[in-house]
């Protein structure tokens, strides 16, 4: 005999207008920038073009604000000090206020192993790897990256357009776009 499960309707209330607590929980995304991208714009700018880091991050700022995330910037050309900042991250994340990092880690990408690790370490923070060249044409040296694995995304290869990119897949990730 089947069971018919009777429930009372709910009524249905009109969804809260978005005011300061809207805002207030605004989530972050963290643009990390590693070694010699504080150099775009006069850097081989037949490969990495002409736009500078800070009109980069103006940008990245802009397209999360019309997304509804605050964006903060940081870069270094430390490999310790963005292992720092990945750490910290994973615990804003934890804490929910930060939805993502986009990490373009330049030529640690290829070499660090920390970096790796510090990515494995704050699971399931989603870090999306971008790079602005397509490091796949380029040495062989560039074709291989620690980050990949350890990434939720790879955007590869479509200039600076790439963080906005990553910016729209972390939004997507979070329900937010
Ligand atoms: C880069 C590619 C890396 O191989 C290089 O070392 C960089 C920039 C890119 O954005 O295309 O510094 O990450």
């Amino acid at each position: 005999m089947p069971r018919i499960k009777i429930t009372t309707p709910r009524p249905i209330l009109p969804s809260p207008i978005p005011g300061p607590k809207a805002s207030k929980a605004m989530k972050t995304l963290l643009i990390l920038n590693g070694p010699n991208l504080n150099l775009l714009g006069t850097r081989e700018p037949t490969v990495y073009g002409a736009t500078t880091l800070a009109e980069l991050e103006a940008e990245c700022v802009g397209h999360g604000q019309r997304l509804g995330f605050a964006v903060e910037c940081f870069q270094s050309n430390h490999e310790g000090a963005l292992i720092d900042q990945i750490q910290s991250a994973g615990r804003r994340f934890q804490a929910g206020e930060l939805a993502g990092v986009v990490l373009n880690a330049g030529a640690f990408t290829h070499t660090s192993v920390a970096l790796f690790d510090a990515i494995g370490g704050v699971k399931p923070l989603p870090v999306i790897e971008v790079h602005i060249s397509n490091v796949h044409a380029r040495e062989s040296f560039r074709h291989h990256s620690y980050i990949s694995p350890a990434a939720a995304g790879i955007v590869v290869g479509f200039g600076t357009d790439g963080y906005r990119l990553a910016i729209e897949g972390l939004a997507r990730k979070a329900g937010a776009a």
